[in-house]
């Protein structure tokens, strides 16, 4: 896996380097064991526990990153290379806003030659090169205003990393991150100009087949990646679409 610079491409790093990871499997090995404290149930020791482990967060803390998720879309762009200098972004399900971070740094947005515009229901701190707000995607209105933001009216790249809050009934968990993945798509296959790409969040156990045949109409390529960063026992997956072949 290439990573060059701080996010594997573009130049205006703060520190670090995308690179502290080793992606031919040779992960830095952690081993913190914490202290069991009453105040914790176990489910919060073992996510604790899991983010001092985690090499991603570590690297993600290093290289001044909002979220260890912006290694996701650093290793999905590396492979398939859809950011590029002078795009349109809007990034659904921004915040923290590590995946704007990576999105500003590769479309040159702090520079004035791309854009990224981000929505996300919880408020995100201003990141340079990103113009956001503080807004629920599936309500009326959202999807003008994103489209007002965006030069010519159109993208190049519709990200999402929009995920509902989990209950822990795994059903109701799938139906609720489909819907905001179906909204997301219908969205992409109304604002995305030709040669466009989709990056969606989906989870395992299956794309829907009415989210997957929308999307093998319009684009050229429709495939499901699970990058190196998305940890295996989630159950996590995105799906890409490229090569958008223009409004229906
Ligand atoms: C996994 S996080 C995104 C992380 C982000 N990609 C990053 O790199 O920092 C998922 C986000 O989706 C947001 N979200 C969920 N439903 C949403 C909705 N209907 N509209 C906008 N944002 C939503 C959540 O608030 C949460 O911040």
């Amino acid at each position: 896996m290439r990573m060059k610079g701080k996010s594997g491409r573009g130049s205006g790093s703060k520190k670090g380097s995308g690179s502290a990871l080793d992606h031919s499997g040779g992960q830095r090995e952690l081993n913190v064991r914490l202290k069991t404290a009453r105040s914790r149930t176990p489910s919060s020791q073992r996510w604790l526990e899991r983010q001092l482990n985690d090499p991603y967060v570590a690297a993600a803390k290093r290289a001044g990153f909002r979220s260890r998720a912006a290694y996701k879309l650093i290793e999905i762009d590396d492979k398939y290379r859809f950011l590029k200098p002078g795009g349109r972004v809007v990034d659904l399900g921004a915040a923290p806003g590590g995946w704007s971070q990576i999105a500003a740094e590769r479309v040159q947005s702090i520079a004035g030659r791309g854009q990224v515009i981000a929505i996300d229901i919880l408020d995100m701190e201003p990141l340079a090169g990103v113009v956001s707000t503080t807004l629920d995607f599936m309500e009326d209105g959202a999807e003008t205003w994103l489209k007002d933001k965006l030069r010519d009216g159109a993208a190049d790249v519709v990200l999402s990393d929009m995920a509902a809050s989990t209950v822990g009934h795994t059903k109701t968990d799938h139906l609720r991150i489909m819907m905001l993945a179906e909204a997301a798509a219908h969205f992409a296959g109304d604002v995305l100009a030709p040669g466009g790409a989709f990056l969606c969040k989906v989870f395992q156990g299956g794309t829907e087949r009415d989210l997957l045949d929308f999307l093998k109409q319009r684009f050229a390529i429709v495939r499901h990646v699970k990058p190196p960063a998305s940890r295996s026992g989630s159950a996590e997956l995105y799906v890409l679409a490229t090569g958008f072949k223009g409004r229906a």
